[in-house]
């Protein structure tokens, strides 16, 4: 499904040139759920924000389907993204003064439906993180880790064709961090999710199909987690 090909990224700046990915490889298929790991600064965030065609500036080539959808044009990369990705990251991102509803609902909306069209997705979306009773609430309401299974529900509802989850238990204690982990396998068995997921914790590993690490912008490690 994806593909990256003899990926280099620099950050150029007046004083040094940093050189933050390095001939990155990586072939990816649809199903794997695939956690990446490595020190602070090694590149994860550059590597996954490539991954989501949030960083379009680099060397090398990235196939999605053997198609090469990078553009110039913002308009056009952003609907790639919109169709394509779904994101879930560290601090949830949700609105605070919309409901748990209408925070699943915008991209929806933002994909061209009208409001009377979502209320099924929204709800079916809701369901299948388990908070379909939390529609009403705002999100500082709920805990960190119902929260989270909002951002989840959100990244879900355009149906991407694989999700970006970067550090998505950075902010959660261990028990919350293992329900969440425990719904992320979920989506990957059952509905055949393709996950990439940033994280600092081994805990994380576990329940992903593969492991990738990478130190000072390079892949060390890339490896099938066998003991799941
Ligand atoms: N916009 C930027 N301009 C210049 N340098 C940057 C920029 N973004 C990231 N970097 C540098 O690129 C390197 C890789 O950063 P990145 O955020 O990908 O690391 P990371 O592995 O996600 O780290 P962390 O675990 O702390 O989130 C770091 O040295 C960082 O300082
Ligand atoms: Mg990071």
């Amino acid at each position: 499904m994806i593909e990256l090909i003899n990926i280099n990224k620099y950050y150029r700046t007046e004083e040094e040139n940093l050189h933050v990915l390095k001939d990155i490889n990586l072939s990816a298929d649809a199903g794997e759920m695939i956690a990446i790991m490595g020190p602070s600064g090694s590149g994860k965030s550059t590597l996954i924000n490539t991954l989501g065609f949030i960083d379009t500036k680099f060397d090398g080539q990235y196939l999605f389907e053997g198609e090469n959808l990078i553009t110039t044009s913002d308009d056009r990369l952003s609907k790639v993204r919109n169709q394509i990705v779904g994101f879930v990251f560290q601090d949830f991102s949700l609105i605070d003064n919309y409901t748990v509803y209408e925070n699943v609902e915008l991209p929806l909306l933002y994909n061209g439906y009208s409001f009377n069209e979502t209320k099924e997705k929204v709800m079916a979306a809701l369901d299948k993180v388990g908070i379909a009773d939390k529609a009403e609430k705002h999100p500082k309401q709920l805990s960190g880790g119902q929260q989270q299974r909002v951002a989840i529900a959100r990244a879900l509802i355009n149906q991407p064709k694989f999700i970006i989850a970067d550090e998505p238990t950075g902010a959660l204690d261990t028990h919350t961090s293992a329900e969440i982990m425990k719904l992320f396998q979920e989506l990957n068995r059952k509905e055949k999710a393709t996950i990439f997921m940033v994280t600092h914790d081994p805990e994380v590993v576990p329940y992903c199909t593969r492991l990738v690490s990478i130190r000072d912008g390079a892949i060390i490690e890339d490896k099938a987690v066998d003991d799941r």
